[in-house]
Parts: C-alpha cells; structure tokens; sequence
C-alpha cells in the first residue's frame, strides 16, 4: 500500500496541470492503483462489470489490481434477468458475485427496480399483475443475494421529466401500475430481506446544470425527504456521473447541494462514472486530456463533500464502453472512438486514470 503521504505530491500534481505532466509524473500515477489511492482517500473504488470480463483475461486481470468493488452491469436488470415471466437466468449475476468472493470483492447489484428494461410480456399485464410480478422479482431475486451485496440499487432512475409525467417521475410498467408508492414499497421490501445491503436510491444527470439536470434535482430531494420522514430504510443516494461536457455544468453547485444528502445522514455513492467526450477534439491525445481534466474538476468539486463514500466507473477499459455502441450509432461512418474511461483500448491507463488519483489523494 502506497500511503496518502508517499503518495499525494506526484499524483496530486499530475492531475493539476495535465497539459504540461511530464512522462515521469504519468508513469509515478500509473503505478499506484485506483483501489489503493481511494482507500487511502476514504472511498471505495471499483467498476461495473459485464461478461467481456469473464471472456478476456486480461481485462479481468485489471478489475483485480484496480477495484474493490464491482457492479453487476447488465446482469441484474430486469430484462436480462426475466426473458419470460416464469425464468429468472441468474447466472451471469451469479459469476460476478462468486467471482468477487473469490477475490475479496465486494458488489453493487444494480438494479433492483427501473422503469426502463421492460420486456414485452411485462407490459402486457394488468396493473395488478404487474404489482405481483414486482414483489415476487424482488422476493425471490434479493433472498438470491441476501447478505452477499455492499448495495443495491434498489430504485434507478425515478425521474425523466422527457416522460412529461406530472412530478417528472420516470413512466414505466412499475410507475403505471402504482404510481410514486413504487419506490417505498421496493425499499421496505428489500429491506425486509436484506438487512445489510445498503440501500441506495439511484438517479442520473444531477451533476449538470442544465434543464434536465435542474428539473430532477427537486423532485429527487423532496423523494428523498418524504422516504426519510416516513422511516423508509434508505442509506445511500448514488448519482450516476455520466458526465456530458457538452451540456452547462457547474460541479461546484453540484456538490453543495448533493452536501445536503449527507446532512440527513445519507452516504452518497458516484456509481457510474465517465466523460462523454464527444464535443472534444478528434486528436486522440487532446481529447484525453481533456477528459482527464473534467474528471478532476468534478472530482475535485464532489470530493470535497465527505459523505461520498464510493466511486465506481462505468466499465474500466474504453474498450467496453457503452458509449462504444451509442457511438456508432450516432455516427456510424466516424473512425473515432469514445475514450471516456481510466483505462483505453489496450487497457493502459489513460490521462483519466492518474488525474482521478491526484483527486483521490488530495481529498
Ligand atoms: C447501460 C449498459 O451498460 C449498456 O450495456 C446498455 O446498452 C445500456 O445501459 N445508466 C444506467 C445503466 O443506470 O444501467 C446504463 O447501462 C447506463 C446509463
């Protein structure tokens, strides 16, 4: 283990003036690991993982000197987990967790409840059908996993003001079945089975300071008062952290509000870290840089804020990224690819790996 002290100059000083970082500061970054540097910074670090993982050795290789703490991408969403009403296919969710025993790693299953990921046969039903099908998915999927998890993301999303839903609320089979009692009754009854999994309400575009941003920010905090006078178990709120530098952003606003979740005794979770990169430069080198720039304004700005006690990537390697796919469907005939993540396409670390431990280390 590096200590924060050995540590904090090198590090803390690569990511300040990135432009100018010389090789040697890069290489002095690269060899500590982000699980050692937020460990050292009070914070959990880890990344979401999929089955690439499982296929690519050496990508594993890297969420096992690099992380702590893995989510379950894709594994746990509702319709890769429930193809057909009557089958719950666990077993890619099933390999992660057993993956992470095996190596001393903790989980995040993300996610228990969302409006999105329907499949068909769940949108067929009847309001009260789908009431059954919710308590049952939540019954049978947290006793799975009950006792195993760090967290859950027990509700994703609960607000998408695009749905134009009086309240912004996010529309959806739960939501339309229910209406806003969805997310208290998802928590009480994972909570019922559960009883150490950390319970996290988890939301998306809070970090900008645009329209979409501003219009959930609201809403999400009156949620989360509403759940707490009413002794609903939640521990955490997570926000997402998909950050889109093309859009108003002002981190430091971010993070004095988000503050005011930790003064209600929440912990406070970035659960799926990256940097869109589309409105930087095409040459590769500029673009990083500028991506490992945001990174630090914004980390610089949240961290501040000692109820953050985890911070986890979207995937680890740009390789894997999901904006990958949204790329090429935006713009199929473009050769440049998204590099919003720590590590690139040869899984060497790039600008962002040692700009988000100099942010670490200068907590
Ligand atoms: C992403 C997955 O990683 C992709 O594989 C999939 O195609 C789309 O969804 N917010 C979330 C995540 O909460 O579940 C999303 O994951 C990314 C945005």
């Amino acid at each position: 283990m590096i200590s924060r002290r050995d540590f904090v100059g090198g590090a803390a000083t690569a990511a300040l003036g990135y432009g100018a970082t010389t090789a040697a500061r890069a290489n002095a970054a690269s060899e500590t690991t982000l699980a050692e540097a937020g460990e050292a910074a009070g914070l959990l670090y880890g990344a979401s993982i999929s089955e690439e993982a499982f296929a690519d050795p050496d990508y594993f290789a890297l969420y096992d000197r690099e992380t702590r703490i893995l989510t379950t991408d894709v594994a746990l969403k509702f319709d890769w987990l429930r193809p057909s009403p009557d089958r719950f296919e666990f077993e890619r969710a099933d390999a992660i967790v057993a993956a992470a025993a095996k190596s001393g790693k903790l989980v995040r299953g993300h996610t228990l409840i969302w409006n999105d990921n329907a499949p068909e046969w769940l949108k067929r039903l009847s309001a009260r059908e789908v009431e059954r099908v919710f308590d049952r998915h939540i019954e049978v999927v947290v006793t799975r996993y009950a006792g195993r998890l760090h967290s859950w993301d027990v509700v994703n999303e609960p607000f998408w003001p695009m749905d134009g839903e009086q309240g912004g609320w996010r529309n959806g089979p739960w939501f339309a079945a229910m209406g806003p009692s969805y997310v208290e009754r998802a928590f009480r009854r994972t909570a019922a089975i559960d009883k150490t999994a950390k319970l996290t309400l988890n939301e998306a575009q809070c970090e900008g300071d645009h329209d979409w941003g501003r219009a959930i920010r609201p809403p999400l905090a009156r949620l989360v008062d509403d759940l707490l006078a009413r002794d609903v178990p939640l521990h955490a709120v997570g926000f997402q952290s998909h950050l889109q530098p093309q859009w108003p952003a002002d981190y430091a606003q971010f993070a004095s509000w988000a503050a005011g979740f930790g003064a209600k005794g929440l912990e406070i979770y970035l659960t799926e870290f990256d940097v869109d990169d589309q409105s930087f430069p095409d040459d590769p080198a500029a673009r990083k840089a500028a991506v490992a720039q945001t990174g630090a304004k914004f980390l610089g700005a949240i961290l501040k804020t000692r109820a953050v006690k985890m911070l986890v990537n979207w995937q680890l390697s740009d390789r894997y990224s999901w904006y990958r796919e949204l790329w090429r469907r935006r713009a199929p005939a473009s050769r440049r690819k998204p590099s919003p993540l720590p590590f690139d396409d040869r899984l060497e670390p790039n600008p962002l790996h040692a700009a988000m431990i100099g942010s670490f280390l200068a907590r």
